[in-house]
């Protein structure tokens, strides 16, 4: 980028919903690198750091689950169990007070009211790994246990993703599918990930627009004022050092 004599950048994460060991991890990086790559700091940057409630990105997963309930009969559509399923976090990042999760229950809230909440839905977590306690209720335990009191229909949503990879092809799919059907559960399917819905690219260039034009006068901030508080229990000086340099 400096070579080409870029001299403005927007560091736009595809991270809907703020995580400190997403969005601000990569953050932190992005800092580490300038500070190397970048020391006379010549390009310009400002931070797009969350954008969980954008009206286009809950237009986008509201066609992706119309769509998705389209599958089922008419008659029984309305009992579908919508289940939003998020990467989980372990507790003690949640305990630090990262806004992930309350972040990806606003999505799941702005969905639902575009839905007029037609259908019954609960938020789920999914990809916990190692022994350390993790954010729960775990997504495949769900999907069984929902199965056994008698909840056979379960449209399966991917909220914190905006596009296919492994967690939502390999994991939903073909290991959580097969679990349900093993289990009896023949109703389990899932809402496509928005990837290039036209309402999801639209949102984004939104997004990026509106950014420009509230980064574009004198004075005004290069960081949101979300971003530039950190999380209570935060004890990493880079989180800090991260913000200081962005604000600039
Ligand atoms: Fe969240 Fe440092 S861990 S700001």
């Amino acid at each position: 980028m400096k070579a080409d004599g870029i001299e403005r950048a927007v560091a736009f994460t595809q991270y809907p919903q703020y995580s400190c060991s997403t969005t601000g991890s990569s953050m932190n990086e992005l800092y580490r690198q300038l500070q190397e790559l970048d020391p006379q700091r010549k390009i310009k940057w400002s931070v797009i750091d969350r954008w969980f409630t954008h009206n286009g990105l809950v237009q986008a997963f509201v066609n992706r689950i119309e769509a998705g309930l389209e599958q089922y009969p008419a008659e029984t559509r309305d009992k579908v169990i919508i289940l939003f399923s998020a990467h989980s976090l372990p507790m003690e990042i949640v305990n630090r007070g990262d806004a992930y999760p309350s972040e990806v229950a606003a999505t799941v809230e702005a969905v639902m009211k575009k839905l007029n909440h037609r259908n019954p839905y609960r938020l789920v977590w999914q990809s916990q790994v190692g022994p350390k306690p993790w954010l729960g209720p775990k997504t495949d335990k769900a999907i069984l246990s929902l199965g056994e009191k008698g909840h056979n229909d379960q449209l399966l949503v991917p909220i914190a993703f905006t596009s296919d990879h492994i967690e939502t092809l390999f994991e939903l799919d073909l290991e959580y599918g097969e679990e349900a059907l093993k289990a009896g559960i023949t109703g389990l399917k899932r809402a496509e990930s928005l990837n290039a819905h036209p309402v999801f690219i639209q949102a984004m260039a939104d997004i990026v627009k509106t950014h420009l034009d509230e980064t574009a006068p004198a004075g005004s901030s290069p960081i949101s004022k979300h971003f530039a508080v950190r999380c209570p229990g935060c004890t990493n000086d880079t989180c800090k050092d991260t913000r200081e340099y962005f604000k600039q």
